[in-house]
């Protein structure tokens, strides 16, 4: 470790305007003209953020994401779903222990660690959310310290990634971009530029008809369903605070991928079964043998999200396969 962070740090960090490596002095991020750029702290790097972003003003509100702690919890749609991702994440990794794996909005971790449990040296974790990845920090400090030198924690906009061109083998981003709305394309092209060529990408957004469930169910009934209107503004409550989100139909979210060069590798998904699960969880109306049998909902969602047409969310992963892909956008 230097300065708290990962040795390998050095060979990826980069200005996001200039693409010029950064470097520390003391605490401090400068670019080589001696521009300060960020710094660190804690063990994270930290660049400046947009002011008065929704999305990230929504998430700094409620403290960030608390997957890991719902994950615990049997029949919770963080619960069911973690697994099915688990399980593309497994599809998705290189044999190389050494390629660089990027999560983009990656907030508390839950889709970053399995790639450390699976050796994999250089994994960077990248969030707006300061006290997400303290979190993560801390649950990697006290379980596995080891692992501590391969796992890079930053503190930085989707829009704006501080790594450097053609870096990164594996790029995801789990049901992040999707908040950026208009600016859904900015984004993209940020995880397409720092992809290697030959690497792969592999996003997850909301689906449409995923997104009119969970409001039928949880915004307020049939005035919830209604409610999404022909621009199909999505508006997540939490803890009475809202932000506007985006859906896709299955065509819209590949017209996204396709119109940045990729090639698109795969076409798969999350059932949106676990938004009923969910839901009859919480009902206490999943039956008498829920209990002994969530081995095979697992296997059930697994199947369905691989298979299945009703989807909560698309699960697209596509190649990088000339250095002009980005340039497409
Ligand atoms: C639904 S959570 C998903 C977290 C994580 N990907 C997962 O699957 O556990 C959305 C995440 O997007 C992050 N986020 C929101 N706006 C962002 C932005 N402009 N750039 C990067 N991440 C952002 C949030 O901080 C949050 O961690």
């Amino acid at each position: 470790m230097v300065n708290g962070i990962p040795c390998w740090s050095w060979e990826i960090l980069a200005c996001p305007e200039t693409g010029r490596p950064l470097r520390a002095e003391g605490m401090r991020l400068l670019t080589d003209d001696g521009t300060l750029a960020g710094y660190i702290e804690e063990g994270v790097v930290i660049l400046p953020l947009p002011e008065h972003d929704p999305s990230i003003e929504f998430y700094q509100s409620i403290d960030g994401t608390r997957f890991q702690e719902r994950i615990g919890i049997p029949y919770t749609m963080s619960h069911l779903d973690t697994p099915v991702y688990h399980h593309y994440l497994r599809q998705l990794a290189p044999q190389d222990r050494n390629a660089l794996v990027v999560d983009v909005g990656g907030g508390d971790g839950r889709n970053a660690l399995p790639w450390l449990h699976w050796g994999f040296e250089r994994v960077v974790v990248i969030d707006p959310i300061p006290a997400s990845l303290r979190r993560l920090r801390q649950r990697l400090a006290l379980d596995h310290p080891v692992w501590m030198d391969r796992l890079l924690l930053i503190v930085a906009d989707a829009r704006r990634l501080p790594l450097a061109a053609g870096s990164a083998q594996r790029v995801i981003a789990i049901e992040v971009l999707y908040y950026l709305n208009e600016t859904y394309a900015a984004g993209l092209a940020e995880m397409v530029r720092i992809t290697a060529v030959g690497g792969q990408l592999l996003v997850a957004e909301r689906d449409y008809e995923g997104a009119l469930l969970s409001l039928l169910l949880y915004g307020g009934g049939v005035d919830g369903l209604l409610g999404l209107g022909p621009g199909r503004d999505v508006w997540d409550i939490l803890h009475n605070r809202q932000v506007r989100s985006r859906c896709f139909t299955r065509e819209e979210i590949l017209t996204e991928v396709r119109s940045q060069g990729l090639e698109v590798l795969e076409v798969k998904g999350i059932s949106s079964l676990s938004i009923l699960l969910g839901f009859l969880r919480h009902l206490d109306r999943l039956g008498d043998g829920s209990g002994g049998r969530l081995a095979e909902v697992e296997d059930l969602l697994r199947n369905l999200g691989e298979t299945g047409h009703a989807l909560r969310v698309h699960v697209i992963v596509a190649a990088r396969l000339s250095a002009a892909a980005s340039l497409a956008a």
